[in-house]
Parts: C-alpha cells; structure tokens; sequence
C-alpha cells in the first residue's frame, strides 16, 4: 500500500474510534439523568437537592460542549436552559418544582429534535 493510503486509512480508522467513543460517552450521561432527577424530585426542598442539582447542572453543562462542537444551537440552548435551571436548585433560588419541570420540558424538546432509533438502540441525529 501507498504511504499516503496508509496514513488515510489510519486516519479514518482513528476518527471513527473517537466518533464512537464520544457517543458512548453521551450515553453515560444520559443513563445518569432519569436517577439524578429523580432525586431531585425526591428531596425536600432546594437545599436537599443542592448535590444531585449540581451534578445535573455539570452534565448538562458538558452536553452544551458536545453540542457546540455539532453546530446544533437548538440543542445547546435546551441544554443550556437545563443546566441553569439546574444551578438555580443548588443555588437554592426559586421554586424547585417549577426549576425541575423547566428541566424536563428540555428533556423531550431535545429527544424529538436529536434523539433517533429506538429504545434501547437510540442514536444522536
Ligand atoms: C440537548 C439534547 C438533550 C437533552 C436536553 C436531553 N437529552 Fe436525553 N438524549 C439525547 C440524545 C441525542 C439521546 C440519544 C443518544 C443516546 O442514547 O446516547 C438521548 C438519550 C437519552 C436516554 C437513553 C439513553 C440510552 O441510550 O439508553 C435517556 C434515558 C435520556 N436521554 C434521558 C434524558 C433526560 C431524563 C433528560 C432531561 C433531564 C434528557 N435526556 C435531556 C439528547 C438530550
């Protein structure tokens, strides 16, 4: 093989893996937001939930990073909203209730845009 075929096929293969691993990083994300959530819900009041809003809040903050880096404002700004939202919690202003349902309109707005395939095989569109 060509030198400069080598060095292609290396490439391709290299960016492929990153692809992939950044995707089953997305996913980890994900799988951790239904349980932190629920915690949320869960706690008597902002101060109680102030641990599991700051870890949602990160989260969200590093799915706004992939997002920018895809070009996809509508899904930064879902993102975005939750991740402030989140914050608002830990920060123990406003309502937690109201803060927490701001936080799940973003969660089906984003899936019916981004989200394709089917549970359990979902993909990022
Ligand atoms: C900015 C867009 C966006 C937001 C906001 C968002 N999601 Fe997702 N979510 C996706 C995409 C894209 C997928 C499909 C890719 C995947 O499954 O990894 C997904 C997949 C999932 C999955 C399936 C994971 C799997 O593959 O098994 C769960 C569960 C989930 N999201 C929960 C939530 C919850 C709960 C919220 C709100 C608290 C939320 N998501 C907010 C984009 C988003």
């Amino acid at each position: 093989m060509h030198k400069t075929s080598i060095l292609i096929a290396m490439l391709a293969i290299f960016g492929v893996h990153g692809a992939a691993q950044d995707d089953a990083q997305y996913q980890t994300w994900m799988k951790s937001m239904q349980p932190t959530v629920g915690a949320i819900r869960n706690a008597a009041d902002n101060a109680a939930a102030a641990a599991d809003a700051t870890k949602l809040a990160d989260t969200f903050g590093k799915v706004a990073i992939f997002w920018k880096a895809k070009n996809a404002d509508d899904a930064v700004k879902f993102a975005e909203t939750a991740r402030d939202a989140a914050k608002a919690i830990a920060a123990g202003s406003g309502d937690k209730a109201a803060n927490l349902q701001t936080i799940q309109r973003t969660c089906g707005g984003c899936h019916s845009a981004h989200r394709g395939g089917a549970a359990p095989n979902f993909t990022i569109k």
